[in-house]
Order: C-alpha cells, then structure tokens, then sequence
C-alpha cells in the first residue's frame, strides 16, 4: 500500500500580515495553518518574518491556492511527522496547582503539591502547551473552589474540563464542532480518572441547557463574537466566564460584544484571555 500524502502550502509574509494571510488561507479552504516564526522550532528566514504552512486536502487544491497567493507547495509522505512534536513536550508545572503531563511521559515520581493533569491531544487542539490554554488554565485554578458545573465550548482535548474536574468542579460538558474532539475528550477524562462527572458531544452551544458555574471558550474572537449571545445567557448568575484564543487587540472587541458583563483581561505573550461575570 502507497504512503498518505499530505499537501501543504509555504507562505513567508511579514510578521503584521500574519492575520491577513492567515484569513486569506482560510478563505481558500486551508484545513489548518501554522505559524513558524522565532519562537518555534522550526522558524522563519529572520526577525519580522512569519512562515506560514497552511494544510490542504489534496495536492490539486494546495497547488491552486500557491498559484494564487504566490507561496510554494510541499508535500510530506508518510505519517512519522505527526509525532515528532511529541519529542519536545515536557512535563510542566501550570499556575500554582498543576502539573501538566503529556501522557506519553512517566508520571513524576514527586509532583509535591501538585495536581498531576495528564493529557494526550491526539488529533485535537488542546495539548496545554498554547498560551491561549495556559490562561484559561491559570483562571480555572484560581476560579475552582469545589463543587462547580463546567461548560466547555470549543472542548478539543478536554484539556479545561478534566483541569477543572481535578481541581474540584463537581460535573463538565465539553462541546467541539469537530468530531475527534469528543473521545479524545472522553480519553483524557478517563486517564485523569474524572469520566464518571463529565460529558461531551458536537451539539451547537445554542442547544445546550442549562446555567453554569463556568463557562469556558478558548476558541478565535471572531467566533466568540458571533456566540456571544448563546454564550453568555449559559453563565449561571453568579457564575464566571472565560474566553480565550484572542490576540493583542481583538480585546476590546470580544469585550464589546459581551457587554454588560464586565471584564477583566489577562495576557500571555501576544495572546490575551478575558475573564467575565454578570455586572
Ligand atoms: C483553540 S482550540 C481550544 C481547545 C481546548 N479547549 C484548549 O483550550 O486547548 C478551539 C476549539 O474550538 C473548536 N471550535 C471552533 N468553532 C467552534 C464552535 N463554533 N463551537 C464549538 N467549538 C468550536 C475547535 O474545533 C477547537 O477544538
């Protein structure tokens, strides 16, 4: 049997275009895009530069959109690449409370205080190792007290749900557009030893009852702008929400559009998390 053949475009842009290009790909039916740029391990050509490697679904499509926006097509065969990221994902301490632990990695022999939180993102967003979880990461460990009912939307990995559960929430439900999202959500809970409280499925948000101690949604601002209703009529009234997947300057936006809760924003690198609750 042949190898998979997997098509990716090669786009260097400047470091401000970055967003623009991005969208661009989207537009033009990018399956997913990554940005390499100093801080990665595989960078770009310098500083103020970012590559952009969108994926496609076929070679025909990737060679069209390189055409249209001037970039280069490269094809990988062969599945040994999707795990070699695995290589440099450490065993690291989150917050004050939790350890987080790629599942592949032997459990520390002493986490001292610590939650061990063990994770394998599979084929789903959510390997702890993104800003945008590490600061949803950090409210929860501060936001946590015991007892609490999690809505999670944009689950991925279940990375915030299991978090929450092991730091005390009593229940989680994890939604995710994305269908591999919700058993490796149930995975992670049962190698976490939570899968008794939580729950998850590919239900829109606006279907899903109830009013939640903690919301949370690290998905882009663009989406959370256009949830921002179904969002925040899920936060029970005393209850707290966070978004995150927002980067510097989209806050005052997503802010706007979850008015009259108020807000207050953390910041990790370039990206920014908002937490909010019922004025
Ligand atoms: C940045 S990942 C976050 C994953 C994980 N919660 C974390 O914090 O690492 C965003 C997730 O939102 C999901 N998503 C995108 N649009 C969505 C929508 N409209 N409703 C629910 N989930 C969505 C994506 O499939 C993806 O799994």
């Amino acid at each position: 049997m042949s190898e998979p053949r997997y098509p990716f475009v090669h786009l260097e842009v400047a470091t401000d275009d970055v967003e623009l290009a991005t969208d661009r790909f989207w537009e033009l039916g990018a399956a997913g895009v990554e940005e390499r740029d100093e801080s990665t391990m595989n960078g770009s050509s310098g500083p103020g530069r970012t590559l952009l490697v969108a994926s496609f679904a076929d070679e025909e499509s990737a060679q069209s959109v390189a055409a249209e926006v001037g970039g280069e097509v490269q094809v990988i065969v062969g599945d040994a690449w999707r795990d070699a990221w695995k290589e440099h994902f450490q065993i690291t301490p989150i917050g004050d409370r939790l350890l987080l632990r790629p599942s592949w990695r032997e459990v520390p022999a002493d986490a001292g205080e610590r939650i061990v939180l063990t994770i394998d993102p599979g084929g789903a967003f959510g390997s702890g190792l993104h800003e945008s979880t590490r600061l949803v990461l950090r409210v929860i460990e501060e936001t946590v007290k015991g007892g609490e009912a999690i809505l999670d939307v944009g689950c991925g990995s279940g990375i915030l749900a299991v978090a929450a559960l092991l730091l005390g929430a009593e229940r989680a439900y994890g939604v995710d557009v994305e269908d591999n999202a919700v058993p490796t959500t149930l995975e992670n809970a049962e190698n976490n030893g939570v899968a008794d409280r939580i729950g998850a499925s590919t239900d829109d948000v606006r279907t899903v009852d109830g009013a939640w101690d903690l919301v949370l949604a690290n998905i882009q601002a663009p989406i959370l702008i256009d949830l921002a209703e179904p969002i925040m009529a899920r936060v029970a009234p005393q209850g707290t929400l966070v978004l995150s997947g927002i980067l510097a300057g989209q806050e005052d936006e997503v802010a706007a559009a979850f008015q009259p809760m108020t807000s207050v924003v953390t910041a990790d690198g370039e990206w920014r998390a908002i937490t909010l609750r019922h004025g």
